[in-house]
C-alpha cells in the first residue's frame, strides 16, 4: 500500500465530519483537492472507502478500518510530536488551544502576555460553542480546552481557576437602572435576549430560573455575546451575559448592571484536558500560568 499522511488526514476529516464539503472548509482544502485525495488513496487500497446512501455518505467496511488506523496513527504522530517538543523544551513548540465563545473574551489577552513570556512558541486558538470542544476532546485534538463547565460523556482532568459571573443587562436608561435588590419575579414576563441552545451561559440561565420556579421568556436567540449586547442597547429585551463580556459597555454607560435578588450567577471558568494526556512542556507550562497568573491578567469591570 502507498499511502501517504496527508491522504490519511484529508480520510480522517472526511469520515468524520461526513462529508467531502465540510471537511475541505476544515482543511482549507477545494472539493476536488478532497476527493482527489480519496480518489487516490481508494486506488491504493484497491477498495472503495465511502458509499453514497441518498444525500449521506457513509464508510463502507474497508473504511471502517481505515478510519481506526487513520485515528491511531494520528494519534501516535502527535504523540511524537509532543516527544521531540519535549526534547526541545519550553522555549519553541505549538501550543493549539481551543476556547468557549465567552472565554474568548479574556483567552487572548492571557495569550497574550503568555506569548511574551515564551517568545518562540507559536500558538493557535480556536473559539468555539461546546458540542464542538467536546468533540476536539473526544478526538484528543486540542493540548488545552478552556470552558465553563467540563463536558458529560468525555474522560477529562478538569481545574478551576477563575470565577464567572453572569449579570443581567439593560439598557443605561432602564425604568429598574436604580433599583436595589430587584425581585427575581419582577423578570417573569420580560423578554431576554439569549445565546443559542448549546451555550453554557443560556443552560446556567435556563437552570437558575427553574431553580427559582420564576418563567423566563426568550424573545430572540443570538450565538454571539457581542450581538446581545447590541440587542439589549437596542431594547430587544434584556440580557443575561457573563461578566467577561463587558469592560467596555460599562464604562462607557451604554448598559447597566441591574441589582437583581440572587444574582450574579456564580459559575467557574474550567482548564481541561483528555485524561492521562500527555501534555508538551509548552502546553504545561501554559496550564501553570493559567492557574497562577489568569487573575491577574483579566481585568474585570467594577
Ligand atoms: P458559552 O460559555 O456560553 O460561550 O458556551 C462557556 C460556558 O460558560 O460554559
Amino acid at each position: 500500500m502507498r499511502v501517504t499522511l496527508r491522504q490519511l488526514e484529508v480520510f480522517e476529516a472526511v469520515a468524520r465530519l461526513e462529508s467531502f464539503t465540510r471537511a475541505a472548509q476544515s482543511l482549507h482544502l477545494s472539493q476536488p483537492g478532497v476527493s482527489m485525495q480519496i480518489k487516490q488513496l481508494e486506488e491504493s487500497i484497491g477498495l472503495p472507502l465511502f458509499e453514497q446512501l441518498g444525500k449521506k455518505i457513509h464508510l463502507t467496511a474497508a473504511g471502517e478500518e481505515m478510519y481506526n488506523y487513520s485515528l491511531s496513527i494520528g494519534q501516535l504522530l502527535h504523540e511524537a510530536e509532543t516527544v521531540i517538543e519535549e526534547l526541545k523544551g519550553v522555549q519553541s513548540g505549538r501550543l493549539a488551544i481551543s476556547v468557549a465563545t465567552t472565554a474568548s473574551h479574556f483567552a487572548t489577552r492571557l495569550l497574550a502576555a503568555f506569548s511574551q513570556q515564551y517568545e518562540g512558541v507559536t500558538i493557535s486558538l480556536d473559539i468555539t460553542n461546546r458540542e464542538s470542544l467536546r468533540r476536539q476532546l473526544e478526538n484528543n485534538e486540542p493540548d488545552l480546552v478552556i470552558m465553563g463547565q467540563p463536558p458529560e460523556g468525555v474522560d477529562v482532568e478538569s481545574t478551576t481557576f477563575m470565577e464567572n459571573r453572569l449579570v443581567m443587562i439593560a439598557p443605561a436608561d432602564h425604568l429598574l437602572a436604580n433599583e436595589k435588590n430587584i425581585p427575581l419575579a419582577r423578570f417573569s414576563n420580560e423578554q431576554f435576549v439569549v445565546r443559542e441552545t448549546g451555550s453554557g451561559t443560556r443552560s446556567a440561565i435556563e437552570r437558575f430560573f427553574n431553580e427559582h420556579g420564576v418563567r423566563f421568556n426568550t424573545a430572540i436567540e443570538m450565538s454571539s455575546n457581542e450581538a446581545i449586547k447590541q440587542a439589549v442597547e437596542a431594547d430587544l429585551g434584556l440580557g443575561i451575559v457573563s461578566i467577561h463580556t463587558l469592560e467596555l459597555e460599562l464604562e462607557t454607560h451604554r448598559l447597566v448592571i441591574l441589582d437583581v435578588e440572587d444574582f450574579p450567577i456564580i459559575r467557574h471558568w474550567h482548564i481541561v484536558q483528555r485524561s492521562g494526556k500527555r501534555l508538551s512542556p509548552v502546553a504545561q507550562a501554559f496550564k501553570n500560568f493559567v492557574l497562577a497568573e489568569a487573575a491577574n491578567f483579566i481585568r474585570l469591570p467594577k
